[in-house]
């Protein structure tokens, strides 16, 4: 018997996201799918990738992006392809490109702006162009409260009233009909931080018609933690549907250690419902510049600034000097701005990573002119670093963490595995080199030890560079297949 496929990939060290102990196999590849894995000796292909010695895995699947804007300004996805990403959830934090129609979004929303991205009146709109002009990977969106809320109030400074509640979840059910697979919050940022719980809640209620999920970048992580994941678990619950805790940490010295407590109240929780988390492997965060964020921080380095751009890289402290000003007016001259805090502890972050639900997100911006690494370096750090250096989880857990668990998490069908069946996202990658070598001082590298990137079975990056080809599609929820056969 002879086997015909479009493309093999032979002697490979097979981890297919599950979990289970890696094997050598074969992978033969037709019109996009996985239709075999296993021996395959007698196959034979248009195209093959001899991958001796090599590990296949399942594309990864980048849990939390802000890649809204970057898959139309730079459809090669670099940062993400470079380091084996095949699939990337957008509209984070409560911040989506859609639906809103603005010049001038209030920060946090500019952080994917670039004076004319918001310009999309409704959610349809938005992702039928992401369908029609494709990028390099896939992706499945996530729908902003945060947007809801600029795009329906009169006022940001306050709860909505019943009727701007209204109006969100009307904009809400409409973004879920075309496709959004969840809802995202950012209450931690002004404007959403009025927002109350009930005004959450009534937002997020057609989430349960469409199996939607509620991901949450939460009011508070810090000394209030735990009464930000107390609301957090109860909107799930009123919703009823599953939560999913944006990239979960503890900030400032005083809370060290307190995520031994912040995992206990998870699990608790998971007992009693669906919950799950995202993190990224580094002890300092990135978002926009704060003044109430020097407090919680050691160090303080400046990712941009639309006054001055000249001080992209600088520690803030060294930018309070030059200009001669305390770190609070520095603060308030560079704004507005974006910065990278360490203001983590080392052992929480490697305790989080080690827990069972917690998903591999990068939360890279990829707009900032000297962005946190963890936008080139995430997926790569966990693997080289944290897997196999350090040795926090064996090799096929650490894919799971950004394959298997990722795709069940956000309903994403027919991805996560390597499978019959499936979606041939794969990444190939050699287990001994793999590692991140984007940096706080050089954050812009591609990782080292990828060898090739499959996105619905066409390679996206061989060789240490990008190949050019855009074959991602959209993942509508609800399966984009059926849905493009029926409309
Ligand atoms: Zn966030
Ligand atoms: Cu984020």
């Amino acid at each position: 018997m002879s086997l015909h496929y479009d493309l093999l990939i032979r002697n490979a060290l097979v981890i297919d996201g599950t979990r289970r102990p890696r094997y050598t196999g074969d992978i033969g590849v037709r019109g996009g799918r996985i239709a075999d894995v296993g021996r395959l000796q007698h196959a034979h292909a248009e195209r093959e990738i001899d991958a001796q010695g090599k590990i296949a895995a399942p594309g990864f699947i980048d849990a939390h992006t802000h890649d809204d804007r970057l898959l139309g300004s730079d459809p090669a996805m670099t940062p993400k392809v470079s380091q084996g990403v095949t699939s990337v959830i957008t509209g984070n934090c409560g911040i989506s490109l859609a639906p809103l129609v603005t010049a001038s979004p209030p920060p946090p929303l500019d952080l994917i702006d670039d004076g004319g991205a918001f310009r999309f009146a409704d959610f349809a709109s938005f992702l039928d162009e992401l369908d029609s002009r494709s990028a390099a990977t896939n992706v499945a969106c996530l729908v902003g409260h945060t947007t809801l809320r600029v795009a329906a109030m009169s006022r940001l400074d306050r709860a909505a009233t019943p009727a701007e509640t209204a109006r969100m979840q009307a904009l809400a059910r409409e973004a879920l009909a075309a496709g959004a697979i969840g809802l995202s919050t950012g209450t931690y940022y002004p404007p959403a931080a009025h927002a109350t719980t009930e005004e959450i809640i009534a937002v997020a209620q057609p989430l349960k018609t469409y199996g939607g999920r509620y991901v949450t970048h939460m009011r508070y992580e810090d000394d209030r933690i735990v009464e930000s994941m107390e609301e957090t678990f109860r909107i799930g619950r009123e919703v009823g549907v599953p939560v999913i805790i944006s990239h979960h940490k503890v900030m400032g010295s005083r809370n060290h250690g307190r995520s031994a407590e912040t995992l206990a109240l998870l699990a608790r929780a998971g007992a009693q419902q669906s919950v799950c988390l995202d993190c990224y492997p580094y002890a300092a965060s990135s978002t926009i510049l704060r003044a109430d964020r020097i407090a919680l921080s050691s160090r303080i380095l400046i990712t941009w600034s639309k006054p001055h751009p000249e001080f992209a890289g600088m520690e803030l402290a060294q930018a309070a000097e030059r200009l001669g000003l305390s770190q609070e007016q520095t603060v308030s001259a560079l704004s507005p701005a974006g910065a990278i805090y360490f203001s983590m502890d080392e052992a929480d972050v490697q305790r989080i990573l080690q827990f069972d639900q917690t998903m591999i997100g990068s939360d890279g911006l990829p707009h900032d002119i000297k962005p946190h690494p963890r936008l080139w370096g995430t997926f790569a750090r966990v693997l080289g670093h944290y897997c196999r250096d350090l040795r926090l989880f064996p090799l096929e857990t650490a894919i799971y963490k950004m394959t298997g668990l990722t795709a069940r998490n956000f309903g994403l069908e027919e991805r996560g595995l390597l499978q019959p069946g499936y979606w041939a996202d794969i990444t190939i990658f050699d287990a001994g080199e793999i590692g991140d070598t984007a940096s706080f001082d050089a954050p812009t590298q591609p990782a080292r030890g990828i060898d090739s990137v499959l996105v619905n079975g066409v390679p996206v990056w061989q060789q240490g560079r990008g190949t050019g080809a855009r074959p991602g599609r959209l993942l509508r929820a609800g399966g984009s297949a059926e849905r493009a056969g029926n409309d």
